[in-house]
């Protein structure tokens, strides 16, 4: 069993696939952490991120531990704990530079794959990111499209990094949304896809939305 969340930044996909992964008892892929990773890699390593070879070669190097424990997330990279310093600002801001590098695509994708096989003995796992029903697990039994309005978005990634201004707020959703839309396998309603609009929706509401649709 494979579940497929796509959708922008705020939509709500982690806690989404998360909270459906709890219920359902399966694992939790965030495919979005493996491009924070290699980021966070990146950078500590004082790399040119333009230097597109250097970068790729990074990700492959890269030693990447990351939990697919729905209550117990974490991201070992090169043995360091890096799940709280992959979420900061810094790396927020240059993270899509990274992710339109397609050596590290290639690389990640292979990993994100790996990650999934290895979990279908326990059951299944909910995958969540940015291309996971066009190109990651295309043969996911259920796709989910999830999408929320801008302003929806950033009033919740504003309630949950309190030291952003609004103003780095607009920046990280409405550049990064932009920088997203450049990858054309990004948030495509791809075969069989359900669109969820989450901008009314309570967390607990897309949880039991999705659920339902698992189990038919
Ligand atoms: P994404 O992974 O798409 O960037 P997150 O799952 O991190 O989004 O959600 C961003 C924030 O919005 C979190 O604080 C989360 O609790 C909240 N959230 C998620 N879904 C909803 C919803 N339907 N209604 C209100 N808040 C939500
Ligand atoms: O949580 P948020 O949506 O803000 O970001 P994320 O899911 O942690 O993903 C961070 C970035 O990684 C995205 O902005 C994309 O540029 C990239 N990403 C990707 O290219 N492919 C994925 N499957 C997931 C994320």
């Amino acid at each position: 069993m494979i579940i497929a969340v796509d959708g922008p930044s705020g939509s709500g996909k982690s806690s989404t696939a998360r909270g459906v992964a709890t219920r359902l008892g399966l694992r939790f892929l965030d495919t979005g952490a493996t491009y924070r990773a290699v980021t966070w890699s990146a950078v500590e390593h004082g790399l040119d991120l333009d230097d597109t070879a250097a970068v790729a070669q990074r990700a492959r190097d890269l030693r990447l531990e990351i939990s697919t424990d729905p209550g117990h997330q974490f991201v070992i990279a090169d043995g360091a704990d890096v799940t709280t310093a992959i979420r900061e600002p810094r790396i927020s801001e240059v993270v899509s530079k990274i992710a339109t590098n397609l050596d590290v695509r290639k690389e990640l994708i292979r990993r994100q794959r790996a990650i999934i096989d290895n979990a279908q003995p326990s059951g299944g796992i909910v995958v969540e990111g940015r291309d996971i029903a066009t190109v990651v697990a295309t043969d996911a039994e259920l796709k989910v499209l999830l999408t929320a309005d801008q302003e929806a978005r950033m009033a919740r990634r504003g309630a949950e990094v309190s030291s952003l201004t609004a103003e780095q707020l607009r920046d990280q959703i409405i550049r990064r949304d932009a920088d997203d839309s450049t990858v054309s396998e990004f948030q495509v309603a791809s075969d069989g896809a359900v669109t969820i609009d989450s901008t009314y929706m309570t967390l607990e509401e897309v949880i039991d939305v999705i659920s339902r649709l698992a189990k038919e």
